[in-house]
C-alpha cells in the first residue's frame, strides 16, 4: 500500500504513516518519514519527506502533510502521527512544531517506528516558547 488511507481512527493513521515513507524523496538521508494528520471532519492527510539536491530547500513530512490538507480546506486538526525507522521514536522537528502550533496547536502526536517503538505527545509541548505571531503589526 501506498497512498491509501482505510479509515480514521488512530491505528489507521499510525499504519497510513508507515505505509505511505515508501514515497519518501530521500535520497541524500536515505530517511523516509511518513506523517498522517486528522482534521476535525474526520478527514485523513499524508505526507512524506522530500528532499532536494540543495540540501535545505528539503521538506519534512509533517509540513508536506499540512500544505497538503490547508490546499484541501481542512483544519481544527487532533492527530498527527510521525514514523520512521529510525532506533528511537522521532518527534517533529523544531521547524515542524511550529508549522503545527501554527496550524494543529491542540493536537496529539504520535511517533513511531517500523520496529515498533511508540511515544506520545501534545503538540503544545513540543515548543515551549512557540512564536504565536506576537509583536507583528496588526493590518
Ligand atoms: N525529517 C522529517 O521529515 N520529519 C522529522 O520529524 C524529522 C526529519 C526528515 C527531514 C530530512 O528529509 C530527513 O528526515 C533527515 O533529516
Amino acid at each position: 500500500m501506498s497512498g491509501a488511507v482505510t479509515g480514521n481512527s488512530d491505528a489507521d493513521l499510525v499504519a497510513a504513516a508507515l505505509a505511505i515513507r515508501a514515497r519518501a524523496h530521500a535520497p541524500y538521508s536515505r530517511f523516509a518519514v511518513g506523517a498522517a494528520l486528522r482534521a476535525s471532519d474526520g478527514r485523513v492527510f499524508l505526507g512524506v519527506n522530500v528532499e532536494n539536491a540543495s540540501f535545505p530547500v528539503g521538506c519534512c513530512a509533517e509540513r508536506t502533510a499540512l500544505g497538503t490538507a490547508v490546499t484541501e480546506g481542512a483544519s481544527g486538526f487532533d492527530l498527527v502521527v510521525v514514523a520512521t525507522d529510525a532506533p528511537v521514536a522521532v518527534m517533529p522537528c523544531g521547524m515542524c512544531s511550529q508549522a503545527l502550533y501554527e496550524l494543529a496547536r491542540d493536537a496529539r502526536v504520535i511517533a513511531v517506528t517500523t520496529g515498533g517503538l511508540r511515544r506520545e505527545a501534545q503538540v503544545r509541548e513540543l515548543l515551549p516558547f512557540a512564536y504565536d505571531g506576537e509583536g507583528l503589526v496588526q493590518r
